[in-house]
């Protein structure tokens, strides 16, 4: 079971950026949690990982793996208007969840829509961390058929 893990624009800077909403943990570090977590849902999980601050490397990314399983995706700012990515996550045939690691619909008016979520199986917020962690788990029962 092949997954894709892809962080957006910005996400490069946590653990130093903003951390009452995104928490103390580095990408890297979020990475080695989100591979821990992996690992104890299926040690044959596979996890690819991607971050870039460009909305057209993340589409030309995600096209290049279609033949992924699913994708966990934190689009970051994209995810309030991005149809260029909305789209490239609606023709992906997989599985897919978005998460955020803050409340985007307790802060600023503009972060409460998202336009990649309407095109995902489900979405996670607001808890850091534990929002990766909890998309995985969902995305893993949906792929596994659990
Ligand atoms: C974010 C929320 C977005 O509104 C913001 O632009 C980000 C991070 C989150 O993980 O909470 O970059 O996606």
């Amino acid at each position: 079971m092949q997954i894709l893990i892809i962080h957006g624009p910005n996400l490069n800077k946590i653990g130093k950026r903003d951390t009452a909403h995104y928490g103390t943990k580095t990408l890297a570090e979020l990475n080695d949690f989100v591979s821990e977590h992996a690992h104890a849902l299926n040690p044959e999980i596979q996890l690819d990982f991607f971050q870039s601050n460009h909305e057209g490397s993340l589409i030309d990314y995600i096209q290049e793996r279609s033949l992924a399983d699913g994708i966990l995706m934190n689009p970051g700012a994209l995810s309030h208007y991005s149809y260029a990515l909305s789209d490239a996550l609606r023709d992906f045939r997989g599985k897919k969840v978005e998460v955020h690691l803050s409340d985007i619909k307790n802060r600023e008016h503009f972060r409460a829509n998202t336009v990649t979520g309407d095109a995902c199986d489900a979405i996670f917020s607001g808890k850091k961390e534990e929002s990766y962690k909890e998309g995985l788990t969902y995305l893993y029962q949906m792929i596994a058929g659990a």
